[in-house]
């Protein structure tokens, strides 16, 4: 099998699982580390006993042919266009980009280099994503109508160090959190045709509660944080998604979708695996387990009791194989400019002026086997 060196550049508080995952990533090997902070770089390198670089020395690397730019938002298109500059594959940390122009232009220099660009969320190659997409594609809940997706929560700043991102323009619940309920939506129905939305930032400041150099001190909003939209897929569905950082508690599931035949209940899509749920017309709940599957088993978090499957990086071994068996990747480019597209759509939302058209569309993912969920690690 050929393998491929890969590289990291962003060696902060998400490197962690991705350090892990990649090892057992099928013909991946980590190759080194990088960060704009030489110290950041030294601490992974140490800990996962590879060599540290700087970003120069990181792109310049021969025995390196897959950068993950596990960077900020919003610098996330810049990172990635000089990962291409240096003829390497990119794997983005989600969004691909802030701004719709730029982003779109680092894709077009990839496609004009011929090289692979994928993009986080890679959950919708897990278990309960496919599971999920397996009881729509052999028709047991019919065609999808509607359904709901809820993303409610009260921010980050009482456990992530350098919450401040979370609430400037690129932050947000919906440029942070919406790419895995997008892609795992796009993943089970296509693409989204047109939006509507209503957003607020009831909060001006956010005071960090988490351990680490802000504590105690405030972070300034400057991107809305409750924002409910309606999505019109392509095939016709209404989703509506309710997206909010001001929320304490809820009890609404991650995702509801209702079909010509019955209902589903897909798992959190921030996680692998998870129950499924589906009710046949007014028939009780069924579940379905996937905790005994490829990418379903739980795994996370170290140094606790496992309670959840976190596979990050199946979507590097992913584009690695369709490298290796030259067709399309699932997590690709066009994939995650859809979803920029729709994302920006609804934050930039003016109620008064109707819905709006989404520009881009996108090709559903091929459905994914399970010998092909089952080779992406060993
Ligand atoms: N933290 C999470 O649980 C989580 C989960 C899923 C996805 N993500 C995504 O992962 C990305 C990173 O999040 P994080 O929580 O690790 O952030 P972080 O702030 O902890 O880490 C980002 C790292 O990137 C480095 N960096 C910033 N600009 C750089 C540049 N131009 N060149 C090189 N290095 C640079 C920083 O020094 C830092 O070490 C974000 O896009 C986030 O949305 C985070």
């Amino acid at each position: 099998m050929e393998v491929f060196g890969v590289g990291i550049i962003g060696c902060g508080n998400i490197s962690g699982i991705y350090l892990h995952n990649l090892p057992k990533g099928a013909g991946l090997e980590l190759r080194g580390v990088a960060d704009i902070v030489p110290a950041a770089a030294q601490a992974k390198a140490d800990e996962h006993g590879v060599p540290a670089y700087t970003v120069d020395e990181i792109l310049a690397r021969d025995d390196i042919q897959i950068i993950l730019n596990l960077t900020i938002p919003d610098v996330h298109a810049q990172v990635s266009a000089q990962i291409v500059g240096a003829g390497k594959h990119v794997y983005s940390e989600k969004p691909l980009g802030v701004d719709f122009a730029e982003t779109k232009a680092m894709l077009d220099q990839a496609d004009a280099a011929g090289l692979r660009v994928s993009c986080a969320p890679d959950t919708f190659l897990g278990a309960g994503a496919r599971v999920a997409r397996g009881l729509i594609a052999d028709g047991t809940v019919g065609d999808i109508l509607s359904g709901q997706i809820t993303i409610m929560n009260h921010g980050h700043e009482h456990w992530h160090p350098n919450p401040g991102f979370y609430y400037l323009p690129g932050g947000g619940p919906v440029m942070d959190m919406l790419p895995y309920y997008l892609n795992a939506l796009i993943n089970l129905i296509g693409p989204v045709a047109r939006v509507r939305s209503v957003n607020s930032a009831p909060f001006s400041e956010r005071l960090v509660t988490s351990d680490g150099p802000m504590k105690d001190q405030t972070v300034p909003v400057s991107t809305p944080t409750t924002l409910h939209s309606l999505l019109e897929f392509e095939n016709g569905a209404q989703i509506i998604s309710a997206a909010s950082f001001d929320v304490w508690k809820h009890g609404n599931r991650p995702i509801e979708l209702h079909g010509t035949k019955g209902s589903l209940r897909v798992p959190d899509p921030n996680h692998f695996g998870g129950d499924v749920e589906v009710a046949i017309g007014r028939e009780d709940w069924a579940v379905h387990d996937t905790g005994a599957m490829p990418m379903g088993v739980n795994n996370w978090p170290l140094n606790k009791e496992f309670d959840r499957a976190n596979y990050r990086a199946a979507g590097v071994a992913e584009m690695a194989m369709a490298i290796r068996e030259n067709r399309p990747h699932r997590a690709n480019g066009a994939l995650a400019l859809h979803v920029l597209d729709v994302m920006l759509a609804i934050v930039n939302a003016n109620p008064e002026d109707g819905p709006t058209k989404i520009e881009t569309t996108v090709a559903q993912p091929d459905l994914m086997t399970e010998e092909q969920a089952a080779a992406l690690f060993v």
